[in-house]
């Protein structure tokens, strides 16, 4: 097998295909351009590598500002401290003792990591892990804003707060409310009454912190689709975007504070090339990316390249898809390469090994995304 680096070099239209391709011009901009919104506020950025699952992009949102990055699972955050990267936040609890041993494990590589808690127990086992290792674990209490998928109900916040705070192997730090179903509200209006219902709700479980003495000097939370919203509720610390680096069509079809029809503010950085490897139907072509390389969920992916032309992609199975062309008197030949902004990038970057990086359409670099299949 070819190394991909051979590939540096070359135009990104000789690329073998499927692939995934980075445009750097446009994921620097967008880190920067997201890292300058949350300054502007007054906020720190501690981005979700969920996203890109790619440590050379973890660093590169370090080096531009972020105070901290996220993932979800232990085995990222192993990649990622292994990889020299300090102040790791896991965004969801870690229950199990094989996975507290291994949280352990990263802990004695980055004294600075945290990870949320939703329940007393699982704090006294993360408590006895801490204090036979002798180290102390950075915590958060994990608020749900009505999602139901992790988190106390807000009522509970401070007792829970206060039980952390009588283990000495644990160190309350703060809270975290993700409002996952906030994010993608196409109205900007109804997503920004809806978001902050709940982070209003989160705040006061803050101002009791406060109130009662506890530690309260983070309150994170966030999305890319809440990022111009939770900016402005004044007891968030951080905000846990993680999309916004490389986008994808589901984000691009919700209003925006600039327009009620788009969210043109970060620019898709990622594509997916696909090739045409059949033409022998009149009504569509079909292409080498099916369900194994665009993951099927959102509103479908929007073809960029080439551009003037009407059309549509839709998956045909595992390995192909049909590519249908509004003008009928229109034609591709076998070979041609056609350009995909994916429809959600988070499940479709974790179907491949690296990323193509490339300036002005030119390959300038081969990036891991080491990160890949780390689902434990
Ligand atoms: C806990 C948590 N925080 C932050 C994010 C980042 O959200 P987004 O990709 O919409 O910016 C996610 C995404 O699912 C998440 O689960």
């Amino acid at each position: 097998m070819s190394n991909p680096r051979d590939r540096i070099g070359a135009s990104k239209g000789n690329l073998d295909t499927p692939c995934l391709v980075i445009d750097l011009d446009l994921l620097e901009r967008n880190i920067r351009t997201m890292q300058e919104h949350l300054t502007s506020f007054g906020k720190k950025l501690r981005p979700h590598a969920k996203t890109h699952k790619c440590s050379i992009i973890a660093r590169k949102q370090m080096e531009a500002g972020a105070m901290g990055i996220c993932v979800a699972k232990v085995s990222e955050a192993e990649v990622l401290v292994k990889a020299g990267l300090r102040g790791v936040l896991i965004t969801s609890p870690v229950v199990t003792d094989q996975k507290i041993i291994r949280l352990m494990e990263c802990l004695f590589r980055d004294p600075d990591l945290m990870v949320v808690v939703d329940n007393p127990t699982n704090a006294r086992m993360l408590n006895e892990a801490a204090r036979k290792q002798g180290s102390r674990l950075s915590v958060l209490v994990d608020l749900d804003p009505g999602m139901g998928r992790t988190g106390v109900p807000f009522r509970e916040g401070l007792a829970l707060g206060q039980w952390i705070e009588s283990l000495p192997g644990l160190r309350l730090r703060g809270i975290q409310c993700y409002a996952g179903h906030a994010q993608h509200i196409v109205s900007f209006e109804e997503r920004r009454e809806f978001s902050w219902g709940w982070m209003k709700q989160a705040a006061e479980v803050f101002r009791q912190f406060q109130a009662h003495k506890l530690p309260a000097e983070i309150f994170t939370g966030s999305g890319t689709g809440t990022s111009e919203i939770d900016c402005r509720v004044p007891e968030v610390t951080d905000l846990q975007v993680g999309s916004y680096t490389l986008m994808d069509t589901e984000y691009l079809h919700i209003g925006s504070s600039d327009d009620p029809r788009k969210f043109e503010k970060f620019p898709p950085s990622m594509t997916l090339l696909t090739t045409v490897i059949s033409t022998n139907r009149r009504e569509f072509f079909t292409v080498d990316a099916g369900l194994k390389a665009l993951y099927h969920h959102g509103p479908g992916p929007s073809v960029k390249q080439p551009e003037g032309l009407e059309m549509r992609y839709d998956w045909a199975g595992d390995e192909h898809g049909k590519i249908f062309l509004a003008d009928s008197g229109k034609k591709f030949e076998i070979g041609q390469v056609l350009e995909l902004v994916v429809s959600h990038c988070d499940p479709t970057v974790n179907l491949f090994d690296f990323f193509y990086v490339t300036r002005k359409g030119m390959v300038v670099d081969v990036w891991p995304i080491d990160l890949r299949g780390k689902c434990q």
